[in-house]
């Protein structure tokens, strides 16, 4: 193919605008830049001028790069320069009228095989497309902010965009050094799509006050490696931004996971729009700033005191219970690791042998500290030795049944006074309380795989758990390098209650042939720095046990959105179960 596109208009030299001016222009590209207003185009150039300088510096340009760069950007304020462009970049701000005005315009203005390219964010392409007479030429191209870091570019196609547009606009975009995913004409399209329903039910759940903001944003980025929790990412995007887009996205599905949580409205009328106004879900030294400071009110340590831990026990003898006991070992507890056999125990204490050899070779522990820590490790084969232990910690089969059993014996046996912590991911925690006479005594702690590596517990209390029990878990945590987490006794805690919903939408996406696998992927990846796309992260967690939190989930909210997706559970009933069995969304046994 040749090269697309030689000549490009950019109308609307805004903060997308200008970014886009200048990575057109580094391809080798002439830019007419289209700008109605006088000192926003004087603002465009001074920005124009400061971020190529900034690149010489960085030696990212040679000074002539630079001034050749320049030469090719001209400005100016008529919509009629257009005429002589290839394609028309439309980056006006995010209002129907005024893009199908535009539009109209310049399908008068710009010869019949010109192409036009709007860069909505949730507006629909195919009403802008269709105040042109040549829709077929008509597409969105969807950069992200700040363009001259961010790689991705989304390409919607309408029904009506001809194939050779699009595939037109995904070389051009990447003739620019971007990676094109290719999205149909859906109000998010992926990424955005995916991710505020995400951040919606995020705000939801603060809002319902069953965590604090502190919390669901580190439980986001420690338990799924995310670069930001998604509290903290809505003060950046803003508080506005983020309704509108969840309006456009509900008034086309009519999901109510997409209907804006009511906290977003109140804090939009209250002027509350995040960081540029200088406070949203948390406040900013000024507006503007990413320092956030300390409200009046806000949670202090807890006012009650927890008991003394001083030996655990470790019931299980899978990689949860393994990686537990090795967390409680190398902070310098006794830890007695009982498993259904004494052999079970002996050789679940020979994976945790190999787990801290492993440290010790890739450096992370010495010699010495492994020796410390496998001598306080005691495998046993009887739930009798737990009789002294300060805290007994389960992690055994993810069975209601098999865990009541055992909390009924762990009442029998422990001394009171005892924690008596489960570590189940799905199951409420009351129900294996309620298997003892001391529900009191009975919290969750869900630890995250693998536990060693991994700094996030959610600290889960009952409606029966005592405030002392909650303190001395939550002080345990911070002792053993954990960073604890606070929520309620229901179904996904914090962090699955946010992911599955998400990696399920993105099985819907799939399975409507709204795009493909690996673009869904990618999308999540460049747009939003995520470590793993839904699909990676399906194949790696296994989609039966996707499909088993999802039924949990659905099972307690009742909401028609969480249902799982029949793709889902179709490839769970094929034994399509991810890395584990070879094929999941990609087929692992052919890489
Ligand atoms: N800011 C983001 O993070 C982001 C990311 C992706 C996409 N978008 C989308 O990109 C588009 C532009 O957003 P932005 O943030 O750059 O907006 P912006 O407000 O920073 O810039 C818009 C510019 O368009 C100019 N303009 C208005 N009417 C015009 C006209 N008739 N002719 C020429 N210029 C005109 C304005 O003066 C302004 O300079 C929107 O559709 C937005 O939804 C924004």
């Amino acid at each position: 193919m040749e090269r697309p596109f030689p000549t490009v208009a950019i109308v609307g030299l805004g903060t997308m605008g200008a970014g886009i001016a200048v990575a057109v222009a580094r391809s080798g590209r002439r830019v007419l830049g289209i700008e109605a207003d006088g000192a926003a185009a004087d603002r465009a150039l001074a920005r124009i001028q400061e971020a190529t300088a900034h690149a010489v510096e960085r030696e990212r340009l040679t000074p002539q790069e630079r001034s050749d760069l320049l030469a090719l950007i001209t400005v100016g304020d008529r919509l009629d320069a257009a005429a002589a462009a290839d394609l028309v970049i439309e980056e006006v701000p995010e209002q129907l009228e005024l893009k199908r005005e535009i539009f109209a315009e310049l399908d008068r203005i710009c010869p019949p095989q010109t192409v036009l390219a709007t860069g909505t964010t949730s507006l629909s392409v195919t009403r802008i497309a269709a105040a042109t007479g040549r829709p077929e030429r008509v597409l969105g191209l969807h950069f992200f902010n700040p363009v001259h870091a961010m790689k991705l570019v989304e390409v919607v196609r309408t029904v009506l965009t001809v194939a050779q547009v699009a595939d037109e606009a995904a070389a051009f975009a990447r003739d620019l050094g971007k990676e094109p995913v290719a999205a149909g004409d859906k109000a998010g399209f992926i990424v955005n799509g995916l991710l505020f329903a995400y951040l919606n039910q995020a705000a939801a759940m603060y809002e319902s006050r069953y965590a604090t903001r502190e919390d669901i944003d580190a439980a986001m980025r420690l338990g799924c490696g995310l670069p930001m929790g998604p509290l903290a990412l809505l003060d950046l995007i803003g508080i506005d931004t983020a309704r509108t887009v969840l309006e456009a996205m509900y008034e086309q599905s009519k999901d109510r996971l997409h209907a804006p949580a009511p906290i977003l409205g109140q804090l939009v009328a209250a002027g509350l729009l995040g960081r540029k106004t200088g406070r949203g879900f948390y406040s900013y030294e000024a507006p503007g700033s990413s320092r956030t400071v300390a409200e009046a009110g806000a949670r202090g340590a807890s006012a009650v005191a927890g008991r003394e831990v001083r030996s655990v026990g470790v019931c299980g003898s899978g990689t949860m219970a393994t990686g537990i006991a090795e967390v409680f070992a190398k902070a310098g507890f006794p830890v007695t690791l009982v498993a259904r056999s004494q052999e079970k125990a002996d050789r679940a204490k020979g994976q945790l042998t190999r787990s801290l050899d492993r440290s010790v070779e890739k450096g992370r522990l010495t010699a010495e500290q492994r020796d410390a820590a496998l001598a306080l490790v005691t495998p046993s084969g009887q739930l009798a030795d737990l009789a002294g232990v300060d805290l007994a910690l389960e992690a055994v089969a993810e069975d209601l049944a098999v865990k009541r059993e055992l909390f009924a014996n762990l009442d029998k046996i422990c001394k009171p006074g005892a924690v008596l912590a489960t570590t189940t991911s799905s199951l409420p925690v009351i129900s294996c309380a309620t298997a003892t006479s001391r529900p009191q005594d009975v919290i969750g702690m869900h630890f995250f795989n693998p536990a060693p590596a991994m700094k996030l517990v959610e600290v889960v209390s009952t409606v029966l758990t005592s405030a002392d029990v909650t303190a001395t878990v939550l002080g345990l945590c911070s002792t053993v390098r954990k960073h604890p987490v606070e929520c309620g006794d229901r179904a996904g805690f914090i962090v699955n209650a946010l992911l599955f919903p998400y990696l399920n939408d993105a099985v819907r996406m799939l399975e409507e042939h709204y795009a493909t696998v690996d673009d869904i992927d990618t999308a999540m990846k460049l747009g939003c720095g995520y470590p793993m796309g839904p699909f990676e992260l399906l194949d790696v967690v296994g989609l039966d046990v996707s499909l088993t939190i999802e039924r949990v989930l659905h099972q307690e909210f009742r909401e028609p959105g969480l249902s799982a997706a029949p793709l889902l559970e179709h490839l769970v009933a094929a034994g399509c179960l991810g890395r584990k069995t070879g094929r999941g969304f990609r087929d692992h046994a052919r890489r």
